[in-house]
């Protein structure tokens, strides 16, 4: 326990960066309290942190003209579309990305250390169950898909080299513990125990906009993650980019744990990177209406980036090409890949002059007699880091432009809310995996043997000779339930593959699923 003396020097430490505060409540607090919050200002690296603050808020300041001079689309010339490209092409990719998992050169990295304010639970996101007929989490949906491209990289390929696609899981102060339990009680859903590499990135303290670091309650220290661009401190301080080399990795995928969609590793994108020789890309939905909140990746000054929509006009937003197709449409979807080789360069060079950015938020603190209350407005700041931040850096940057219906479905809402929920995440899926179904050959029908007739604005139209329109529907009087419920475990199909032998010419009631014979 601190003495007199070891408590002095605190506080002079303290009010030497203008946080003595800190220590308001110190007469009130019991042992126990008196050294928890001790140990916490010891661990505070007050130099730096205060650093933070002041670098970040005077950056945002600068930074806030809007851009709209300065932007220009991503060029013609770096910029893939899946829509686009002839099935040949797309499978000369899709086979570099197999060979190169065959030859163990691919690994995963999630990011999984957000607090999942908006969803509102108290537990790793990652272990949201959305709902689907088997219970899957989004965990356990993601460590599936892994286990089938390995199969599919290795059947291709006469096997793998190593020991598989290793996944690395970022993880915060609050999500680690939890997670590594999860996948331990459920022995790791599969995948070999040593693939899973589960760290923790960094915390700072919460700021007011004067600069004074936020009591939680009297003894703690309000804090949180520092960003999925927390990624780049971690990679070094964890030593897990050192692990990433140490197994002959050479190319990451990075993806966020909320999109339900999410192609993990995907050989198409991969492939289609590591023939441009690309050191860095980003797999983008097209953004679909001008007021859209969806951050763009573009060029600023000649070098790529994101720009949010709020820091640009809405005449810019507004821009269309010739075609017809907006200017800046290329939203980001947090999907990225990168080669180790720069994300060696970032972590060594760069990563400590990537900037925070604010994110002004209602943090729980204290009034004045020490009782914890969440304010009606923003008290305070976050500083975090964007894992995007690291575009500007790229010497090959390139951009895989994908459907949105069949890629992106993030869950970001409680149910309720009017968009990206476990209602939207869970519809989602079965639309896809209907597709699929139907191109496998299968039929849906009512219980009373109709047919339900396929969905009209489908990818790439709908299926198999089950294609109708609008007219002949209401003229057979066919309706249609806004989803089927159906479901394709993981460990069956990647990507609508290996579906044939199970369903064509097969008529299918909802809900329907299909699983592996292990399951
Ligand atoms: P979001 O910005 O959607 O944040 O994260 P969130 O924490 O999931 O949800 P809210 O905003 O609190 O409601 C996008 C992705 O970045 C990860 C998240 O886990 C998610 O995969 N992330 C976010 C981190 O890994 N670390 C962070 O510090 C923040």
């Amino acid at each position: 326990m601190m003495n007199g003396a070891e408590l002095e020097i605190l506080e002079a430490r303290l009010s030497s960066f203008g946080q003595q505060h800190l220590l308001q409540f110190w007469p009130q607090l019991s042992p126990a309290e008196r050294k928890e919050l001790f140990d916490e200002i010891l661990n505070l690296k007050l130099e730096e942190v205060t650093q933070f603050f002041k670098r970040t808020m005077s950056f945002s300041s600068t930074d806030q003209k809007k851009l709209d001079d300065r932007l220009q689309p991503v060029a013609d010339d770096v910029y893939g579309s899946a829509l686009r490209t002839n099935e040949d092409k797309l499978e000369l990719y899709e086979n570099i990305g197999l060979r190169e998992i065959a030859n163990g050169t691919v690994g995963v990295l999630l990011l999984a250390g957000g607090q999942g304010t908006r969803l509102g639970v108290s537990y790793p996101k990652g272990m949201y169950n959305v709902g689907l007929p088997s219970q899957k989490t989004l965990y356990q949906i993601q460590a599936e898909r892994i286990r089938r491209l390995e199969t599919l990289a290795s059947e291709k390929f006469n096997g793998i080299k190593g020991n598989g696609i290793p996944w690395y899981i970022m993880t915060s102060e609050h999500t680690k513990e939890p997670t590594l339990d999860y996948f331990a009680k459920h022995n790791y859903f599969g995948l070999k125990r040593e693939n899973l590499v589960v760290f923790e990135q960094g915390m700072l303290p919460c700021f007011t906009f004067d600069g004074k670091i936020i009591l939680e309650t009297k003894s703690k220290i309000s804090k949180s993650p520092d960003g999925n661009g927390g990624l780049y401190r971690a990679l070094r301080e964890k030593k897990i980019l050192d692990d990433v080399e140490r197994r002959g990795i050479q190319y990451l995928h990075v993806y966020c744990v909320d999109n339900i969609l999410v192609k993990m590793a995907d050989p198409v994108f991969m492939g289609f990177a590591i023939s441009k020789g690309a050191d860095c890309a980003a797999k983008t939905v097209e953004k679909t209406f001008p007021e859209e909140a969806v951050g763009v990746v573009c060029k600023v000054d000649g070098k790529y980036r994101v720009v949010e929509y709020s820091e640009i006009t809405l005449n810019t937003a507004k821009r269309r090409n010739d075609d017809g197709r907006l200017t800046f449409s290329a939203g980001n979807i947090c999907n990225h890949f990168f080669t180790t080789e720069f994300l060696r360069n970032i972590i060594d060079n760069e990563e400590n002059s990537l900037m925070h950015h604010v994110a002004k938020k209602k943090i729980p603190t204290v009034d004045e007699n020490g009782k914890t209350f969440v304010p009606s407005a923003p008290n305070g700041i976050k500083m975090e880091k964007f894992v995007f931040d690291v575009f500007q850096c790229s010497k090959n940057f390139v951009v895989w432009d994908v459907v949105r219906d069949e890629e992106f479905s993030p869950l970001k809402n409680a149910d309720g809310a009017a968009k990206d929920t476990p209602t939207t995440a869970r519809h989602d899926l079965y639309t896809l995996h209907e597709r699929f179904l139907r191109k496998a050959g299968a039929v849906f029908v009512n219980k009373d043997k109709s047919i339900i007739p396929p969905l009209l604005n489908g990818l790439n139209g709908t299926t198999n000779g089950q294609e109708a329109n609008n007219n002949d529907i209401e003229k057979c009087g066919m309706k249609r339930p806004e989803v089927i419920v159906c479901e394709i475990s993981p460990l069956v199909s990647y990507s609508g593959e290996n579906l044939e032998h199970f369903v064509a010419g097969k008529t299918l009631c909802q809900p329907f699923t299909l699983r592996a014979p292990e399951e």
